[in-house]
């Protein structure tokens, strides 16, 4: 049997591939609005193993197999033998023998290498401590409904070097758009994570610097899950940060802003960027549906070959 083919970072993905994935999010973003039918993964499971808490993740991906014809069984540790000590690869090669496909939101992303090297079946990475690259495929797809092509684009990055920030970075390396990343000192992105990319990513202190002219403007949340016992220290160290408009009215005049969500109003973020002309939270978060349709058909329909029917 060959090894399935799994995406725990967006470097799984070639450039054409992403390019191609997005095109079809798109299109079965349309489908989905006329109401057409597009069963692709019929009487297929995603098992979706959650060791942190999600609303968009878990919804998008119950939802989205649903509209694919198949089913998405909802596994927390807190009720399986996985909370109670069984080894990962253990099961790892139970749920391959069972379900068509993983997803798993875990607290190390060592532990998602580890199912993925024992899994017979795709595994999809939902989160991690070091990346989010599902919430990527969504980003890049508001971008290009919006935008158009990312290529050459300027992206600022203000806030935290964390996992939804690295994520940006592998996309800066397969689309080639400069990204700016704007950290308090000793929260910047890891190095590792940088090389690993090939990344151009320019690291600053300052966000004015990173958001000066920028086409898009990013943030995500001070304090991630995990981090809730530094929360007092990261809002004194993250002071200064926040997206607000004033900070806003320094990036071009349509620059658009996003922000993974949840959020924090008044913390990363004004309440008024955040509902403001140039948010496009919702959209980032409707597409995360139609973005991992288009993955869950790619790894699971197609065997790891993404056809556009455009
Ligand atoms: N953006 C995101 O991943 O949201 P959830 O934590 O609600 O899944
Ligand atoms: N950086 C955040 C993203 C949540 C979707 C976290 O890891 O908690």
């Amino acid at each position: 049997m060959n090894a399935p083919r799994h995406c725990l970072t967006l470097l799984d993905l070639s450039g054409e591939e992403l390019h191609a994935l997005l095109q079809r999010a798109i299109e079965l973003k349309q489908q989905h609005r006329n109401g057409q039918p597009h069963l692709l993964l019929p009487q297929k499971t995603l098992g979706m193993i959650f060791e942190k808490a999600s609303t968009r993740t878990r919804v998008s991906f119950e939802a989205g197999m649903v509209q694919l014809g198949g089913h998405a069984l909802f596994l927390s540790p807190r009720d399986t033998q996985l909370g109670r000590g069984e080894p990962v690869a253990d099961t790892a090669r139970v749920l391959s023998r069972m379900v068509d496909g993983v997803m798993i939101r875990a607290r190390e992303h060592s532990m998602v290498e580890e199912f993925a090297a024992h899994s017979a079946v795709p595994v999809i990475n939902g989160l991690t401590d070091l990346y989010h690259p599902c919430q990527l495929l969504a980003d890049l797809q508001t971008w290009l409904e919006h935008r158009g092509s990312i290529a050459g684009r300027s992206v600022a990055w203000v806030g935290d070097g964390n996992n939804v920030c690295h994520s940006w970075i592998n996309a800066s390396a397969r689309l080639g758009f400069e990204l700016r990343v704007a950290t308090p000192p000793g929260y910047e992105p890891e190095q590792t994570v940088i090389d690993a990319a090939g990344a151009a990513v320019t690291l600053l202190h300052e966000p004015r610097e990173a958001v000066d002219g920028a086409d898009l403007v990013v943030t995500d949340v001070w304090t991630s899950m995990g981090q809730e016992e530094e929360n007092a220290k990261r809002l004194r160290d993250f002071a200064g940060f926040q997206v607000d408009e004033a900070l806003m009215a320094t990036a071009a005049p349509d620059a658009l802003f996003m922000h993974c969500l949840p959020a924090h109003r008044g913390e990363e973020v004004s309440a008024g960027v955040l509902e403001g002309p140039h948010s496009v939270v919702w959209d980032e978060a409707e597409n995360r549906m139609h973005a991992q349709k288009a993955l869950l058909e790619f790894l699971m329909a197609r065997g790891g070959e993404v056809k556009s029917e455009t």
